[in-house]
């Protein structure tokens, strides 16, 4: 996996700028998202989070197909995408918090689900397993997370295209092509949905996984 190379303060800069204009720049992502979302089966009693929840799009998609009495809870390190969220007057309204995903400001054993839609590429090598132990910690017994990403497999020529814009233009092109799956097995998640998609012609991987239970451990590698 290719370096971060940038800290969080100067990320959250970024997202802050783009708030306004990131639903536009990032349409082509609108429909993955949506279908990512649809995946996780997320139920009208659950709880549910997003970690990088952005301007809202999966939050309002889940008020939109499940609204129910679950909790709802948007997290994002830029406070302009939060703001600019709430302009948006989903219903029921999520709670929404200023966080880091790599340290969740929130109560163990609190979620049925979790969501991250292009986010868990952001981060550092370590940091990717801090957000999953934090996902893991936060999640119920059997609870699940879905993750949609930009995967490093296949490789495609756009993803290779994508990846030469990534070194010459670090800053705006910061989303990072990641093994998807090594990492969710690594962290303690057993995959049970799996979908690839394409959007110009990047591979993107759509993934719901649920905790792994020690006796699965023991028997599966
Ligand atoms: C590429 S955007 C994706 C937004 C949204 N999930 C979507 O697909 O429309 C990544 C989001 O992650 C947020 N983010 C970046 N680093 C973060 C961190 N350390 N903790 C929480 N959110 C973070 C950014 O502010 C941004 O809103």
């Amino acid at each position: 996996m290719h370096p971060i190379n940038r800290t969080k303060a100067q990320a959250r800069r970024y997202y802050d700028r783009l708030s306004h204009n990131y639903d536009l720049l990032t349409r082509s992502e609108a429909g993955l998202i949506q279908q990512g979302a649809q995946i996780l089966s997320v139920q009208p009693d659950e709880d549910l989070l997003e970690i990088g929840c952005g301007t809202g799009r999966a939050l309002q998609a889940f008020a939109e197909t499940v609204p129910g009495k679950g909790l709802r809870v948007g997290l994002d390190l830029s406070l302009q995408m939060l703001t600019y969220i709430q302009t948006k007057n989903i219903t029921p309204t999520p709670i929404l918090i200023q966080g880091d995903g790599a340290c969740l400001p929130l109560q163990a054993t609190r979620f049925d689900a979790i969501f991250m839609a292009f986010t868990l590429e952001l981060f550092s090598v370590a940091d990717i397993h801090r957000v999953l132990q934090e996902c893991h910690r936060v999640l119920r017994p059997a609870g699940r997370i879905g993750v949609v990403a930009l995967s490093s497999t296949p490789r495609t020529f756009a993803l290779q295209l994508y990846e030469l814009a990534r070194r010459l233009f670090p800053v705006a092109v910061d989303c990072r092509p990641i093994p998807l799956a090594a990492l969710l097995a690594e962290n303690g998640f057993g995959r049970v949905h799996d979908e690839k998609e394409h959007n110009w012609g990047l591979p993107i991987h759509l993934t719901v996984s649920v905790i792994r239970q020690p006796e699965d451990i023991a028997t599966k590698p």
